[in-house]
């Protein structure tokens, strides 16, 4: 039995790997449905009128250089982006919202915002469009930006990498290529010798099973190419390189903090007393969330926690013909994705055995009809308060997104942004539902 799991490790991994990003797909045979919530026993609502949050508390925004920057032509996403039929509408991220030209701008708006914290991330293909060849001058353009930041009072939390890769690094093999750990080293330490003084807070990566999911499994993204077998390789050598990047940046500057940036929905079963689904639900969960950071976590100072929706496994073969709607609950319709406030409370309680400090990393909705944006940001920090007062040590809440922007193969369909942008002139005007979210980042604190 030893030998047996040994020697087919790999492809057991890809199996399981493989079952649970199906049951996470919504296109996979399992379809999302509402089901009924109910608050954990013992949890107690809160009779304050006022939930305050401890003090020193972050308040942001989270950003990706790709979606937001325009100019990113040595990255694998502008090659990819000029396949036909890629992006949605034939969008393309060529000008983006040209944050790299108005970031003094943008956070200007910020500030207006009374936010006083900013995720973004730092371009891999601009710092090395050729293997080997670091641009200083690019370097420079990230201290111009932090150092923006700091004049502000706003605290910098630096992605080392979100998803868009140098076009020579994918010709390499990307991520399936063990070479690509020293790769991977090489930038960081370039970055992290360079910016250091001016950064505390470092994300190694952002999502990477929502990276290998999308590459590998569904393969919407660049490379585009079903390969599940590569599935255990890549993932391995992510955590790999997540180890490397973590040793770096501590050698390099010993106050920093390190953490990851993880994709975490609640998955629920659509009804808990069918086995099938409770075991979809179960392992979907262990794959998405606990297995990656088990193998991560004696190499991290916090973790970063991406909250958006709720997902229910329901083993449903006719797809969508007994489709249940609870009134309660609402879907999504740019994305389809459940919009359920209680599954943060849910996920952080969760995360309680890492005994880890978190961020919440990324968490927001587009422009829809049904739910508000003021309302789902001041329901979700309820639940927020709710999971620190059972203890969490919660630190930080990064609103995705500062701006509307390329979303990806979606293009700039879905708007996310608390500040609208016009896609002719560029113009930004903060949206009439982003100023709940700035008077509870002033008062630190949310009305019950
Ligand atoms: C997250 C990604 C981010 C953006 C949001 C909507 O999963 O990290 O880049 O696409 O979803």
């Amino acid at each position: 039995m030893k030998y047996f799991l040994y020697r087919y490790k790999n492809k057991i991994v890809a199996l399981l790997i493989g079952c649970c990003v199906l049951c996470c797909c919504p296109s996979a045979l399992f379809t999302n449905h509402t089901s009924n919530y109910n608050r954990p026993k013992g949890h107690k609502i809160s009779e304050e009128k006022v939930l305050n949050f401890p003090e020193g508390f972050l308040w942001g925004t989270a950003t990706a250089s790709y979606q937001v920057e325009g100019g990113n032509f040595s990255s694998n996403w502008w090659r990819f982006e000029q396949k036909e039929g890629a992006i949605k509408n034939g969008d393309s991220a060529e000008t983006a919202v040209d944050h790299y030209n108005r970031f003094e701008e943008d956070f200007d708006l910020l500030k207006e915002l009374n936010l006083n914290s900013y995720r973004f991330s730092i371009e891999w293909s601009r710092i090395e469009p050729e293997k080997g060849k670091f641009n200083v001058e690019e370097v420079e353009h990230y201290r111009q930006v932090l150092k923006a930041l700091h004049e502000k009072g706003i605290e910098p939390m630096v992605t080392l990498w979100h998803f868009s890769l140098p076009i020579w690094f994918e010709d390499e093999g990307g991520w399936e290529s063990r070479e690509a750990i020293n790769h991977y080293e090489e930038y960081v330490e370039f970055i992290v010798e360079n910016l250091k003084d001016e950064v505390e807070l470092w994300i190694t990566m952002n999502e990477p099973m929502a990276y290998i999911t999308c590459t590998y499994v569904s393969a919407k993204w660049a490379p585009a190419k079903v390969d599940f077998a590569k599935v255990p390789s890549v993932f391995s050598n992510l955590v790999k390189a997540h180890k490397r990047a973590y040793d770096i940046i501590h050698e390099l500057d010993q106050g920093a903090k390190v953490g990851i940036a993880e994709h975490s929905s609640y998955i629920v079963p659509y009804n808990e007393n069918n086995i099938l689904e409770n075991l979809g639900a179960f392992l979907s969960t262990y794959f998405w969330v606990n297995f990656p950071i088990d193998q991560i976590v004696n190499y991290a100072d916090f973790l970063g926690i991406h909250y958006y929706y709720k997902q229910v496994i329901r083993m449903d073969l006719v797809r969508d013909v007994i489709t249940k709607r609870d009134p309660q609950e609402i879907e999504v319709e740019s994305l389809g994705r459940i919009y359920h406030p209680q599954g943060l409370y849910e996920i952080l309680l969760r995360y309680k055995k890492y005994d880890l400090p978190i961020y919440i990393t990324e968490i927001g909705v587009p422009d829809y009809h049904e739910v508000d944006r003021d309302q789902f940001i001041r329901e979700h920090v309820r639940e927020l308060y709710y999971a620190i007062r059972e203890g969490i040590d919660v630190r930080g809440f990064y609103y995705w997104t500062l701006l509307d922007c390329f979303e990806w193969t979606e293009g700039y369909g879905p708007e996310f942004g608390l500040i609208s942008v016009d896609r002719d002139t560029l113009e930004r005007t903060i949206k009439d539902d982003a100023w709940e979210y700035a008077d509870i980042a002033k008062c630190n604190c949310v009305g019950n």
